[in-house]
Parts: structure tokens; sequence; C-alpha cells
């Protein structure tokens, strides 16, 4: 059994034509699992499907063996979820404390566990707790963002463009955290424009197009296709 899957997928925004054509995508134990292609291919809106923020016209979503197409997204937050969006992912106004804080809302009782585990993992977020999260770097503001989910301690994470926006010596850092994240047991479904890299550490990946399921494969894999590596790869 998946631990998230999407089963044929037909999808969009309110009653607006669908976005998403019949995509089927899945993430197992374990796994940490990449979604590329172009711009407005429908990534974010698979993530998004997840949360039921998309009128579905089709398919279902699954999580473990329940049903969860359109259930309100802090139903599924609630059920382990944690999303980190591509834009708009930390209060900056906050402090990164309180960001982190506000990641732990629906958690009764002291947050001090999830708080030194969370700056265990993100050790220059310690050093800057007090400072708001608005003045940080692109880095270490991505670093709340993913921050703020692991203060669930989810049993799925899913990341948007995780590393967009930063430089290749912090997008390195976030690759390399996504996997010592996974490394203790948490499944991770990602979407990256650092397509190859973002490969490179997946146990799978999905190209999408056109809101439709284009190639699949491992990792090694798709770097491997030539046409993958040609159209969506860079060469
Ligand atoms: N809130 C929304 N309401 C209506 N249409 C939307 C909304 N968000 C996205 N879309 C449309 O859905 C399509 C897919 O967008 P989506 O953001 O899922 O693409 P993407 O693959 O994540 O692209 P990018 O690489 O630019 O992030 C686009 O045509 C976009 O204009
Ligand atoms: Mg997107």
């Amino acid at each position: 059994m998946s631990v998230l899957a999407l089963h044929n997928v037909t999808a969009g925004y309110g009653s607006d034509a669908p976005i998403l054509h019949g995509v089927s995508l899945s993430l197992e134990a374990g796994e940490i699992v990449s979604i590329i292609g172009p711009n407005g291919a429908g990534k974010s809106t698979a993530m998004k499907a997840v949360f039921g923020l998309l009128h579905m016209h089709g398919g279902k979503v699954m999580l473990g063996d329940e049903d969860i197409s359109g259930v309100a997204t802090e139903k599924v937050v609630a059920r382990g979820v944690c999303f980190v969006p591509q834009t708009d992912n930390v209060f900056p106004n906050l402090s990164v404390q309180e960001n982190l804080e506000m990641g732990a809302f629906i958690l009764d009782g002291p947050l001090d566990e999830r708080l030194a585990h969370v700056y265990g993992l993100f050790p220059p977020l310690l050093e800057r707790r007090n400072a708001p999260a608005g003045v940080l770097s692109g880095g270490q503001r991505q670093m709340v963002a993913m921050g703020r989910a692991l203060m669930l301690d989810p049993e799925v994470l899913m990341l948007d463009e995780p590393t967009a926006g930063l430089s290749p010596k912090y997008a390195e850092e976030i690759f390399g955290l996504v996997r010592h994240i996974n490394g203790s047991g948490t499944p991770i479904l990602m979407v990256e424009q650092n397509a190859r890299q973002a490969l490179a550490i997946s146990h799978r990946g999905y190209v999408l197009v056109d809101g439709q399921n284009r190639h699949t494969g491992t990792g090694a894999e798709l770097i491997a296709d030539r046409e993958v590596a040609e159209m969506f790869l860079g060469g």
C-alpha cells in the first residue's frame, strides 16, 4: 500500500476547466519522489490535490488505505501530511521561533522537544531564532519553512520547489537536508526545477506535461533517458 497516491486525478480550480487530466502518482514508504516538468505543467496543482484545494472531476487521492479526495486541508494536516508551499512560506514579521511555533499550533503541550529537534536539523536557525524571518537569506527562510512543517513530525512531507531562487551552495545544502530528513524515515514528495539534482537524490520521479503523466521511472532511469534529459534536464 502506498503512503500517498493520486489515482487518475482530473481536477482544477473552481468551475474552470480541469488542469490535471488523469494524473497518477504514488509515494511509497521510505521514498523520495520528485515531480518535474515545465512551468505551468500542473506540478503545484498536483500537490494541492492532496489538500482538498481543487475541484475534483474524477479519480481519487489516497492516504494509506483512506480516500482523502476533497477532504479539508486541516484534516489532511491532522493526519500527518505537511506541505511547504512554493511561495510565501514564512511569516516575514514573525521571528524564526514564532514561525516554528506556528507550525505546531495544533499540538497541545510544550514544544521544547520539537523545537530542539528542528534546531538540531537547522543549526543556523537556532542562532537567528529571535530575528524576523523576513530578514533571513533565502536559504535560511527555506529552512524556516521546512522546519515549520517538521514541527509536526509529519508522516509525509511535501515540498514545492524547496531550492527555488537559492544559490547553488544553498540548493546543495537543502538537497542534503532532504536526504537527511528522508533518512530518518519520512517519505518526501517534492516538486523541483533543479530537476537533475532532485532526481539524483530521488528513488523515483514523474515528469508531468500539460497536466498529464509523460514519463516515470527511478531517478537514475529518468536521468539516463535521452528524451527526458534533452527535454527536461537541459541536455
Ligand atoms: N489558483 C489558481 N486558479 C486558477 N488557475 C490556476 C491557479 N493556480 C494555478 N493555475 C493554473 O494551473 C496551471 C498549472 O499551474 P501550476 O502552478 O500547477 O504549474 P506548475 O507546474 O507548478 O508550474 P511552475 O513550474 O511555474 O511552478 C497553470 O495554467 C496555472 O495558470
Ligand atoms: Mg509550481
